[in-house]
């Protein structure tokens, strides 16, 4: 590779998860850091960091087309220096490199701190790969956050134990690791600082997180979303993604208890056959996910679910997809997410018998989507007539529009005197299947709740 100038824009394409985008975002600022500049919309970038996902479909082909396409002229006129970051470099740095000489840069998700010094080496001329996975040292590495939006993601823990016989996380993402208590509490407050007045704390097993408080003694999300509920400034707090066999009874309770927690629960499920769940490795049968949803209710009689769902699973038969869609009907989700089941090179399930025909896929996923788009329309209809608060998040596209999102998670549209960050209250009067409308009660400091 010859030397070239140094990068004076950048852009960063994020693929798949909250994680990427919240990394994508850290890598973001420091290039920033740098004294590299965001490109400007449709503009060429100097610097392209095409950061990754690996948890479904054909990843890695994409990411050697992206490259292609960026090569040859076709995504910007004159070709960038790469950058290949994410899950899909820590899963194939190497072949990346091999397989595509116009890459300069390979970093794994716990190492893209290192990205300046890898930048210096591209710009004389030397390719580099990183995917260490040292235990979070990226953290303390990152520059502080600056002025950022009304909403904030705050990762507090990463890499998944879990071992799901389908899923690619805990060989990209590595072991679990939780970040330090004190550390989260002082980026919290930066963040609020920041302008954020709702922080998502953030994943691949949250509830996993544990931690010792600032006594020194032992404290889990619960305990931790108790502490960040008393930053002033600090509105609203929401976590995901959680696994049903870390969820302890303080976290439970929390969700009675604390307002600023939001009623949402995002709780994979993923199959309602307690078969195709034991093959998944999941550790929770149907019925003991739907016991564990009676407690959060029970708490929290308003709490909005939401789940994934995987279908296809290698051996799934018609009447363990049916169960499946039973188990939609008795959660009624708010809103969910289904995936067909895609084959990840190394993970158990990719070599068991039985895989399901892609046509058969399809249908059951046009079959599940139905029945969640169903219960979405039901729950957001069943709002209406409410009142609550909205947080808002930008302008809509006519004059005076405003678009934000209800306790819920549901994204609601008013017109009215708002800014951006404001907590305003509205009644809800109308429903579609993705968004509500609101009508302005009073600007200013809501109630969080109906
Ligand atoms: N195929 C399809 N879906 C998957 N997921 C994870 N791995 C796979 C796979 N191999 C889904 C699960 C998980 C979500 C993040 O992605 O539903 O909860
Ligand atoms: Fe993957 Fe299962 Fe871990 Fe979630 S809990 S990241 S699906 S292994």
């Amino acid at each position: 590779m010859k030397p070239t100038t140094p990068p004076k824009t950048y852009r960063v394409k994020s693929f798949g998860c909250q994680m990427n985008v919240y990394d994508g975002e850290r890598m973001a600022e420091l290039l920033a850091e740098q004294g590299i500049a965001p490109a400007p919309e449709g503009e060429d970038a100097d610097l392209v960091v095409l950061n990754t996902c690996h948890i479904r479909e054909k990843a890695a082909e994409k990411v050697y087309s992206d490259i292609g396409r960026l090569t040859k002229g076709k995504t910007q006129q004159k070709a960038p220096m790469i950058a290949v970051a994410g899950c899909v470099a820590q899963a194939e740095g190497e072949e990346i490199m091999v397989r595509a000489p116009a890459v300069s840069m390979v970093v794994g998700p716990q190492a893209y701190h290192r990205l300046p010094e890898m930048l210096d080496k591209a710009v004389r001329g030397e390719r580099s790969t990183d995917t260490d996975m040292p235990p979070i040292a990226k953290f303390d590495a990152l520059p502080a956050r600056r002025k950022i939006g009304p909403t904030a993601f705050l990762t507090i823990q990463e890499g998944c134990d879990k071992f799901c016989t389908y899923c690619v996380v805990p060989y990209t993402r590595g072991a679990e690791i939780s970040r330090p208590f004190k550390d989260l509490v002082t980026e919290a407050r930066k963040l609020v600082e920041a302008g954020a007045r709702e922080i998502t704390l953030l994943g691949q097993n949250v509830s996993a997180w544990s931690g010792e408080d600032d006594r020194g003694r032992a404290c889990g999300l619960a305990g931790l979303i108790r502490m960040l509920a008393g930053i002033d400034g600090l509105e609203r707090i929401r976590y995901t993604t959680s696994h049903p066999a870390d969820m302890d009874d303080d976290l439970i309770a929390a969700h009675g208890e604390v307002s600023k927690l939001m009623p949402y629960l995002h709780l994979p499920v993923q199959s309602g056959s307690d078969r195709v769940l034991k093959a998944m490795n999941r550790s929770h049968s149907a019925e003991s996910y739907l016991r564990l949803l009676e407690r959060f209710r029970a708490a929290r009689p308003d709490l909005a679910l939401s789940g994934d769902f995987i279908v296809g699973f290698p051996g799934e038969t018609d009447a363990e997809f049916e169960e499946t869609l039973r188990i939609v009907d008795q959660v009624g989700y708010a809103q969910a997410y289904s995936f067909k089941y895609s084959p990840r090179p190394g993970t158990p399930a990719a070599t068991m018998d039985g895989q399901v025909p892609r046509e058969v896929m399809d249908e059951r996923l046009q079959r599940l989507q139905a029945a969640l788009n169903r219960h979405q329309v039901a729950f957001n209809q069943a709002s209406v007539g409410k009142s609550c608060a909205v947080l808002v998040e930008r302008k809509g596209k006519l004059d005076g529009q405003w678009l934000g999102k209800s306790p819920w998670l549901q994204s609601v549209w008013f017109t009215g005197t708002a800014a951006i960050g404001d907590l305003v209250d509205v009644e809800l009067i109308e429903a579609g299947a993705n968004s509500l409308e609101g009508r302005l009660s009073r600007v200013g400091d809501a109630q969080q709740t109906a």
